[in-house]
């Protein structure tokens, strides 16, 4: 496929990936919009929002923008704005390099990577914020309050830089990829949301970046998540609606193999409500703590 962008305009390197593909890195708002602004990128555009240290789940969503045959362009912004006061900010790895490389061998066009003080020129403090309220306040909102006010903020700004036609987000983050949703209606950007299943290890642990905070022993104790979220989503599908019940003893079944459990929650998959009936459309939610990590995972009840 001829490569959209004539690379020497960029004031920005490109990386190259062992004399291979290229990517065209920019670090800055102004070198973005300069290379968005050329007249001969073709449609549609793709967007894929990362905060690196990219793993295989990531590679799914790039590959589904690249797929799209237009122009793809994918960001890395590890934001503050989404992590609480004692969360993992200042740990989170950054990997630009070998995150630039992987993003050339998909053969993403773009990489976004910028700066703290690009994205953020007056600080965080006076920032305007989007919030999306109730979606935003349940599950992981409840134990992360402003977690999300900090993705939708953030989001809505890399939506507003790109001006993508479809964006791709990971469906084990559910919770985001439906606030995401949500705040696309209500604020009118023409953009369609795409949400890619999640991507597991072979024991069935939902990939993530922070599985690499994880020792020998807690990484053997973690796919017990999904398990336990499966086994609560088996006993809705056979008929099980004694709903908080199931969500307790499976609380139960994590503290047991070692996790500080968070939630267990069966949930309607678009509302993220709780459900009256068990006639379709439901998904488990679960979040632990496994040692330094905070694990998130979803299953559908439906199959
Ligand atoms: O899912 C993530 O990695 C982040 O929440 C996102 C969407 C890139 C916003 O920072």
């Amino acid at each position: 496929m001829q490569r959209p962008f004539d690379r020497g305009v960029s004031q920005d390197p490109s990386i190259a990936s062992n004399n291979g593909p290229t990517v065209e890195l920019v670090q800055t708002q102004s070198a973005l919009r300069e290379v968005l602004r050329r007249d001969n990128q073709p449609k549609p555009l793709s967007l894929v929002p990362t905060m690196g240290n990219l793993h295989p789940g990531h590679l799914k969503l790039l590959d589904a923008a690249v797929l799209q045959e237009g122009t793809s362009v994918a960001t890395i912004f590890v934001n503050p704005m989404q992590f609480g006061p004692n969360e993992d900010f200042d740990k989170y790895p950054r990997v630009l390099e070998a995150d630039s490389k992987l993003v050339a061998q998909m053969g993403i066009d773009v990489l976004f990577a910028p700066s703290l003080e690009d994205m953020y020129p007056h600080g965080q403090l006076s920032q305007t914020t989007v919030n999306v309220p109730k979606l935003g306040d349940c599950l992981c909102g409840a134990s992360r309050p402003g977690h999300f006010d900090g993705v939708t903020t953030v989001v809505s700004k890399l939506f507003n830089l790109v001006r993508p036609d479809i964006a791709f987000f990971g469906e084990k983050d559910w919770q985001q990829l439906t606030i995401i949703r949500k705040m696309v209606g209500d604020l009118d950007f023409p953009i369609q949301i795409v949400g890619i299943p999640t991507e597991r290890e072979s024991d069935g642990l939902a990939m993530s970046s922070r599985n690499q905070y994880l020792t020998e022993r807690e990484r053997q104790i973690a796919p017990q998540l999904f398990r336990i979220l499966q086994d609560v989503a088996a006993s809705v599908r056979s008929g099980v609606i004694e709903f908080d019940a199931l969500e307790e003893s499976a609380c139960a079944g994590l503290l047991a193999a070692g996790f500080r459990p968070d939630y267990v929650a069966v949930r309607v998959a678009s509302s993220l409500e709780p459900p009256r009936t068990n006639r379709g459309g439901l998904r488990v939610f679960g979040a632990a703590h496994l040692g330094k990590a905070r694990l998130i995972d979803n299953v559908s009840v439906d199959q």
